[in-house]
């Protein structure tokens, strides 16, 4: 009895809590006639989704929901913070996958297509994090158009970047596609491979950017 009422207090309390928030964000948000911060990533990403290869289905809403579980994007100034962020996720989820393929590694057979296959993704995996890791070097780098006054990388060279990070993983795909003991990793490669077109989409931008 004492914890139902506890728990009935509890949820009023957040309730009321949640209830005059809501009042204070609907008051506070147009006074400058500026979009609130949190407002970036889902402009970015209706921008970002809106015009990109349509048989990709990149949705506004993986973008969103994608940037939004890291806190930085609260923060994001530009499409490269949001980059950025978007790039470590990739790496994250790859070498998640590549400690699970060396683990099936151990338990294949030498010599079988099984194996074969796996070697392949663990080759395609350690290369892909690689490029991750220049790929967030160049975005820190990066200073402006033509490389900024202080040797930056060009602008071309952001997206360039994270389209190589996802010919890699659709390589690996490949070696996937018929084996069915495969198919939990065959999907947690069409993840991946949807993230980094996250990336190329977010950073499409910068691509004719150096005039
Ligand atoms: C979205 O696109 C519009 C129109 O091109 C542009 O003015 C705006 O700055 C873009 N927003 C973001 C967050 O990139």
């Amino acid at each position: 009895m004492a914890i139902a009422q506890t728990t009935t207090i509890f949820f009023s309390a957040i309730a009321i809590m949640l209830f005059s928030s809501s009042i204070v964000a609907h008051t506070s948000g147009d006074v400058d006639g500026k979009p609130k911060a949190a407002d970036f990533v889902t402009e970015a990403c209706k921008n970002a989704t809106a015009n990109y290869d349509k048989e990709i289905h990149l949705t506004e809403k993986f973008c969103v929901s994608t940037l939004r579980s890291d806190k930085r994007s609260e923060k994001a100034k530009d499409l490269r913070d949001l980059a950025l962020i978007g790039v470590d996720i990739l790496k994250a989820r790859v070498i998640a996958a590549n400690g699970k393929v060396q683990k099936m590694l151990h338990k294949a057979k030498t010599g079988t297509s099984m194996a074969r296959r796996l070697t392949f993704c663990k080759l395609d995996y350690d290369v892909t994090v690689s490029i991750t890791n220049v790929c967030t070097a160049l975005l820190k780098d990066f200073r402006g158009p033509n490389g900024g006054d202080n040797d930056g990388p060009a602008s071309f060279m952001l997206p360039q970047c994270v389209e190589q990070a996802n010919t890699l993983n659709g390589y690996c795909g490949h070696e996937l596609m018929d084996l069915p003991g495969l198919q939990a990793l065959f999907n947690e490669n069409l993840d991946m491979s949807m993230l980094a077109h996250l990336n190329m989409a977010l950073l499409e931008p910068y691509r004719d950017d150096d005039s």
